[in-house]
């Protein structure tokens, strides 16, 4: 009999079934036990009885403890009174695995969670969240293929900061130090020139000292690039991506979503709204007026108030004009408003939290050169860039997708962290 996952076993529902997996919980007395078992689909009740075993097997059913794996067959029935609806009663089974006493049990600290990380991603909670991440970037690929954009592929090794020079991990490349990637744009601007509509999805590096429940020091960014695109177009786009992205998702794992206590039925209905776009002195009169919050044009939004202006929304928003001042170098100002730069966030409801962020992109050599200067920079480490405005420049725009962040919002984390396996931040760097 061939082993079947145990969701295909529920599906069956009656009958002989083989399964394997690891032990999830274990109780019972010397005549019975009660382990649940776990594969990768799901959880499973199995009752093993003394009487099926043999003195030695018993004797080694008795010792099981959690986490070790097992094979086994027998057969499978309805119960209501079962964790997942069902149960199976053991005839044969065999250890594969033995564990120790696994440290990870009730009510441990965060801290102690993720010091043990490498066994804390077998727990429901993580396995929905990873579930539904792999689900996400597949539904990325098929949004794009479906666009018909090129999947683009960048260096992680770069001899430029793009994001600003204090945030930058620096790295010995031989006798000389490069950079680890903030973001794919640059490249993904050379591209353009190409292949003219391109995407990836890459490991990003921020060292931000900040210690908050959204930043992270690596995170893995969705980014984009279009040539002839300009702001309306791009900002468009976005929302369409991840309305498909959030979609798609919210069918696929619903059982995921329920488990994180998070209504997929409701994401879905918000993928069918209109997606606001407001401009930045919009959301700053919002604040004045609906909450008495001045903010002075020329700031960025603090956490705090991007929070208090999605209060407001109950579907992400964009916001776009920002002060061209404090902006990335490539953003370029609004020639009808030239104390705003064509850019964009996204903001999504609930957590108010940046999701998006994104922008025309500068086509003015001397502009991105003032801008560098201003930022501490050297223009004449950028010739490489400035090439592209050198050689049949066109007008094009683009932006990048905080996965985490995302995933943060959709599943209903307290903390950044949780949306990937093994965070990095600045004070944790292991396992
Ligand atoms: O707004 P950011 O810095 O934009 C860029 O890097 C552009 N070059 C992207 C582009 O136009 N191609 O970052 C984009 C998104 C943010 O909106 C946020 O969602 C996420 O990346 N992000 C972070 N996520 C987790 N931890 C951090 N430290 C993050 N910094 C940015
Ligand atoms: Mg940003």
């Amino acid at each position: 009999m061939t082993y079947t996952t145990i969701k295909q076993a529920m599906q069956k529902g009656t009958g002989d079934v083989a399964i394997r997996g690891w032990v999830y919980r274990e109780r019972g007395s010397n005549k019975i036990k009660f382990i649940v078992l776990r594969d990768s689909s799901n959880i499973i009740q199995c009752v093993l009885k003394k009487d099926n075993f043999n003195d030695n097997q018993w004797e080694q059913i008795d010792k099981l403890k959690v986490e070790a794996s097992i094979e086994l067959k027998g057969t499978i029935k309805k119960d209501e009174r079962a964790p997942t609806g069902y149960e199976v009663e053991v005839k044969k089974f065999n250890v594969v695995g033995e564990s120790d006493t696994y440290p990870i049990t009730k009510d441990q600290s965060p801290e102690f969670l993720l010091d043990n990380r490498h066994l804390w991603i077998r727990s429901r909670k993580m396995v929905a969240v990873m579930k539904i991440r792999s689900a996400y970037g597949q539904a990325r690929e098929e949004f794009f293929k479906k666009e018909g954009f090129y999947r683009f592929d960048t260096p992680v090794l770069q001899p430029n900061q793009s994001e600003g020079g204090s945030t930058v991990f620096e790295v010995k490349y031989y006798n000389q130090k490069t950079y680890l990637a903030q973001t794919w744009q640059l490249y993904g601007e050379a591209a353009i020139f190409a292949l003219e509509k391109v995407y990836n999805t890459g490991p990003t590096f921020r060292a931000e000292k900040s210690k908050t429940n959204r930043h992270l020091s690596e995170f893995w960014m969705v980014e984009t690039e279009v040539a002839w695109w300009g702001l309306k177009e791009i900002t468009e786009f976005a929302k369409k991506e991840l309305k498909y992205c959030i979609r798609k998702v919210a069918e696929e794992c619903a059982e995921e979503f329920e488990l994180l206590e998070r209504n997929a039925k409701a994401l879905i209905e918000m993928t069918k709204k209109e997606w606001p776009t407001i401009k930045y002195r919009e959301a700053l009169k919002i604040l004045k007026e609906k909450n008495g919050m001045k903010v002075k044009f020329g700031k960025d939004l603090r956490t705090i108030e991007e929070e208090t202006i999605m209060t407001h929304f109950d579907t992400p928003v964009v916001v776009t004009h920002y002060p061209q001042e404090i902006m990335a170098f490539y953003k370029p100002k609004d020639p009808e408003q030239p104390d705003e730069a064509l850019c964009f966030d996204m903001l999504c409801p609930e957590i108010g939290l940046e999701i998006v962020g994104g922008s025309q992109r500068s086509l003015d050599i001397e502009e991105m050169s003032e801008n560098l200067k201003r930022d501490g920079e050297k223009p004449e480490d950028y010739k490489f860039y400035f090439d592209l405005r050198r050689y049949g420049s066109v007008p094009h725009s683009g932006y990048g997708v905080g996965l985490e962040r995302v995933l943060q919002w959709i599943c209903k984390l307290d903390n950044i962290k949780d949306a990937k396996a093994f965070p990095r931040t600045m004070l944790r760097w292991k396992p």
